[in-house]
């Protein structure tokens, strides 16, 4: 018996099974129900008594191997590995991930940003779908401002018992926001995006980004205001760069001024940016009107402040070559690839 067993199990061994037809004789010869095996298993009755446990043993490993020999075939007949294709193929090309990054916006608000907070400014966020009140009334727009105009201004719902609620056209309104909600003194910067119903073109588009900056304290001047400005722009433009504060009007501040930074690209001598002017407009600025912080709780005979509003967008499409707003809006992979982080 012993010896019929080890003669299988290298008959077993020794079998080669290389198609679907060998693997068939295999299992038909040993492992099926009327097999070799089988028989071998049933005449373990007449083995003697203290010799079964032994041959059994044996059996059980011959059957084992029969098994795993039927299983290993199986598998390596299979379709998948047909052909002895490895089952993974290393010569495909990866699947290639791409990582985010940065905005071009983002980046140039980063940069604002922090050279705003190296001089004692944090940040302030108010929402873009504003009431009509912050973003008018309490900055001092009267009732008749041509830039409440339905032709200027996203209005979302009128006749609202609250009041009326727009797309915020600047960011002036979270100076009122931040006023009311903190005593002075105050040095924040608000950046966000504004809306305006604007034609549409390479220069302009209906959604922007704009950086309002306010400081409340005792006796802050206008000196105060062009040393801050005039900080930022060289940090931000380049130490050569000059400025030039021309007298302006907004409701909110007084006096008022509009900022201009000689032409970076040409160093002023005048270009087709600059429209041969040799300036760029960067921010309109002013003195806090009195009637704006008494609006908002705060006494303009104790208290003084600047305020400035700059746009974001137009300084992106100098500093990274951009000659169309709009691909600022799109988020057309083909060009945000171009801003890898
Ligand atoms: N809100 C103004 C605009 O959108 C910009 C501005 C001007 C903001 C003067 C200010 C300011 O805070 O003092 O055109």
């Amino acid at each position: 018996m012993e010896e019929a067993i080890r003669s299988l199990l290298q008959e077993i061994s020794d079998f080669g099974i290389r198609s679907d037809k060998d693997l068939e004789a295999f299992r038909l010869k040993y492992t099926v129900r009327k097999g070799l095996i089988a028989a071998l298993f049933g005449q373990l009755k007449s083995v003697a008594p203290e010799e079964r446990p032994r041959i059994g043993q044996l059996l059980n490993t011959l059957k084992q191997s029969a098994d795993q020999k039927v299983a290993d075939a199986d598998e390596a007949l299979s379709p998948t590995s047909a052909g002895k294709a490895p089952a993974l193929d290393l010569t495909l090309p990866g699947r290639r991930y791409f990582t985010g990054s940065e905005h071009p916006v983002q980046k140039v608000l980063g940069e604002m940003k922090q050279i705003f907070s190296a001089m004692g400014f944090s940040i302030a966020t108010g929402p873009e779908l504003e009431l009509d009140r912050y973003n008018f009334d309490m900055l001092n727009f009267p009732p008749d401002h041509p830039a409440r105009d339905m032709q200027d201004t996203f209005f979302v719902t009128r006749g609202n018992p609250s009041g009326d609620v727009l797309l915020r056209t600047h960011t002036s309104p979270v100076q009122v926001r931040v006023m009311l909600d903190n005593p002075p003194p105050i040095r924040v910067i608000c950046p966000g995006k504004v809306y305006r119903n604007e034609a549409i073109s390479s220069r302009s588009y209906c959604v922007f980004h704009q950086l309002e900056g306010l400081y409340i304290d005792r006796n802050v001047s206008f000196a105060d205001l062009k040393a801050t400005i005039y900080s930022f722009a060289r940090q931000m433009f380049g130490k050569e760069v000059k400025l030039r504060f021309r007298p302006s009007f907004f409701p909110f501040t007084e006096p008022s001024a509009e900022v201009d930074v000689t032409c970076y690209l040409c160093g002023g001598k005048g270009c087709r940016v600059c429209k041969k002017s040799g300036w760029l407009e960067i921010m309109g600025c002013g003195m806090v009107h009195p009637n704006v912080m008494r609006n908002c709780g705060i006494d303009p005979e104790t208290w003084s402040g600047y305020a400035f509003g700059m746009g974001v967008d137009r300084t992106v499409l100098l500093r990274y070559k951009i000659d169309d707003i709009r691909l600022l809006f799109e988020n057309d992979l083909r060009m945000l690839r171009q801003f890898p982080a």
